[in-house]
C-alpha cells in the first residue's frame, strides 16, 4: 500500500478507516495450503480474527473453510458461501439453540469442550434423530509461552478437556447412537513465536490417537488449531515450513486429515488502521498526540500492552495561529504517546514512541491491525464503528459502511413513561 493510496482513501473514505490488503491475505493461504500440501489439509481459518462478509467470500474462493466459535460466525461463514462441510464450531459455552443450529445446519463437526457439553449435544440429537459429528478439543496441560490472556493450553485455562477424560468421552461417544466422533482438536494459544509447544502437544495428541485406535475408534481429523504468530515489531517467527513438516512428522504414520484454523497469520500483517491527528498536547514534560482512532477501534494495546508499527503522514495542511497568551514554550520532546478521544487513561494506541512533530490533519497510521481489530472493536463512549476498504488487484472496495448516528441508536428508543410500548 502506497502512501499516496493511503491519503487517498482517508480522504474519501474519512478516517479512522481500516484498509485491508486482499492480495496480501491470498498470498498467506497459498502459503499455508503450499506448506501441508504433502497431506490431506483442510485451512478453516479462524472468523474471530476478522468475519468480514467479503472477506470470508473472497477466502471461500480460494478453498478455504471456517472455524467458528458462535453460532453467528457459523451463519456468517455459511452465508458467505463457505460449504457446509467445511465449517467446524468451537467454544467452551454453546447453549441448547446453538447446538441445535449446528445440528441442522449439517456442519463438518462441532468441537466439544466439557463433558456436559457432550451430553447435551447427545440428548439434543436424539431429539432431532441426528448423529452429530464431534471432535474433542483436548488441553495439553502445555505452556504455551505468549500474554496469559491468550494463552488456552494450559489447565488453569477454561478451554478443553484433560488427556484423561477425553479418552472416556470418545469411548462414550464411540458406543452413542447419537455421536459420531471423527476428530481431535487443540489449541494451546495464540501470537505462538515458538512451534516448541506445539509440538509438545502435537506428541501428547498423537498418543492418545494411538490409544484411541487401539480402542477401535477411528478417527479422520487432527484439528491443530491456529495460533501462528506474525511480526508486529522485530519478532522471530515460526517458519511455516518448518512448522508443516514438524506436523507431518509427529503424526507418525497416523492416516489422519490436517485440519488448520490460522486467523492472525491471515489476516494480521495485511490491514492497517488509518487516523488523523486532532492535535498534540504537552502535559509539563509529556507529549500526547491525540487521534480519532481509539481503544473502541483497537483494543489491542490496551487491553494486551501490544506494540503495533506506527507511521507518520504528514500532510499539507494549514495550522491555527497560537495567539500569544496560549503559547508555550515547550522544547521538543521526541517520545510521545498517541491516544484516542475516550475517556479512559488506557485508551491508548501507542506509548513512548519516537514521533516526529505533527499537525492537525496528519495521518497515523497503525500498522498490523488487520486481525483482532475490527472484530473486537465496540461501541464504547457511543462512538461509532469504522468503515472498512479491500484492496483487490489494485482496486478498492468498501466492504463495510461507517456506522452512523442512526446505527448506533437503531436498537433503542428514549423512555417516554410507564406507557410507553418499546
Ligand atoms: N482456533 C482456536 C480454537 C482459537 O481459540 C483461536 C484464537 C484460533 C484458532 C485463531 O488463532 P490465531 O491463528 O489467530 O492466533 N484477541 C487476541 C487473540 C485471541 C485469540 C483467541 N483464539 C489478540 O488480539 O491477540
Amino acid at each position: 500500500m502506497t502512501q499516496d493510496s493511503i491519503i487517498q482513501l482517508a480522504q474519501k473514505y474519512k478516517t479512522p478507516l481500516y484498509i485491508y490488503d486482499f492480495d496480501g491475505i491470498k498470498d498467506r493461504v497459498l502459503e499455508f495450503k503450499q506448506a501441508f500440501k504433502a497431506r490431506k489439509s483442510l485451512l478453516c481459518y479462524a472468523l474471530k480474527a476478522n468475519s468480514n462478509l467479503s472477506l470470508l467470500s473472497f477466502l471461500a474462493k480460494l478453498d478455504c473453510g471456517a472455524d467458528c466459535v458462535s453460532i453467528n460466525e457459523v451463519k456468517k461463514a455459511i452465508l458467505a458461501g463457505i460449504p457446509k462441510y467445511k465449517i467446524i464450531y468451537s467454544g467452551v459455552g454453546k447453549n441448547d439453540d446453538d447446538i441445535k443450529e449446528a445440528l441442522d445446519s449439517d456442519i463438518l463437526f462441532i468441537n466439544v469442550e466439557s463433558k456436559m457439553e457432550l451430553l447435551r449435544i447427545e440428548s439434543i440429537a436424539k431429539a432431532m434423530n441426528k448423529h452429530a459429528r464431534i471432535s474433542i478439543r483436548v488441553n495439553p496441560d502445555v505452556d504455551a509461552k505468549t500474554h496469559p490472556y491468550i494463552s488456552t493450553g494450559l489447565r488453569e485455562n477454561k478451554f478443553g478437556v484433560d488427556m484423561e477424560s477425553a479418552k472416556a468421552m470418545y469411548i462414550y461417544a464411540n458406543n452413542s447412537k447419537h455421536l459420531n466422533p471423527i476428530g481431535i482438536h487443540f489449541h494451546i494459544g495464540s501470537q505462538l513465536l515458538d512451534s516448541t509447544p506445539i509440538m509438545q502437544s502435537m506428541e501428547k495428541i498423537v498418543d492418545l490417537v494411538f490409544l484411541l485406535l487401539a480402542l477401535k475408534i477411528d478417527l479422520k481429523f487432527i484439528d491443530i488449531g491456529g495460533g501462528i504468530g506474525i511480526k508486529y515489531e522485530n519478532e522471530e517467527t515460526i517458519d511455516l515450513y518448518s512448522y508443516a513438516q514438524g506436523i507431518l512428522k509427529a503424526l507418525n504414520g497416523l492416516d489422519l486429515s490436517i485440519i488448520v484454523e490460522p486467523g492472525r497469520y491471515i489476516v494480521g500483517n495485511n490491514g492497517i488502521l488509518v487516523s488523523k491527528v486532532i492535535y498534540e498536547k504537552y502535559n509539563k514534560g509529556k507529549r500526547f498526540c491525540i487521534i480519532d482512532a481509539a481503544m473502541n477501534d483497537l483494543l489491542r494495546p490496551s487491553l494486551y500492552n501490544a506494540k503495533h508499527g506506527i507511521t507518520h503522514i504528514s500532510i499539507d495542511s494549514k495550522s491555527l495561529e497560537i495567539p500569544p497568551i496560549l503559547s508555550e514554550k515547550n522544547d521538543f520532546i521526541d517520545k510521545a504517546d498517541i491516544v484516542g478521544p475516550i475517556c479512559e487513561s488506557g485508551d491508548y494506541l501507542a506509548k513512548d514512541i519516537i514521533l516526529p512533530p505533527t499537525k492537525s490533519g496528519d495521518l497515523i497510521v497503525i500498522q498490523s491491525a488487520g486481525a483482532y481489530g475490527f472484530s473486537m472493536s465496540s461501541n464504547y463512549n457511543s462512538r461509532t464503528k469504522c468503515a472498512e476498504v479491500a484492496l483487490i488487484e489494485g482496486k478498492e472496495k468498501l466492504i463495510c459502511k461507517r456506522e452512523s448516528f442512526e446505527d448506533l441508536i437503531a436498537k433503542e428508543k428514549p423512555y417516554l413513561g410507564d406507557n410507553d410500548e418499546f
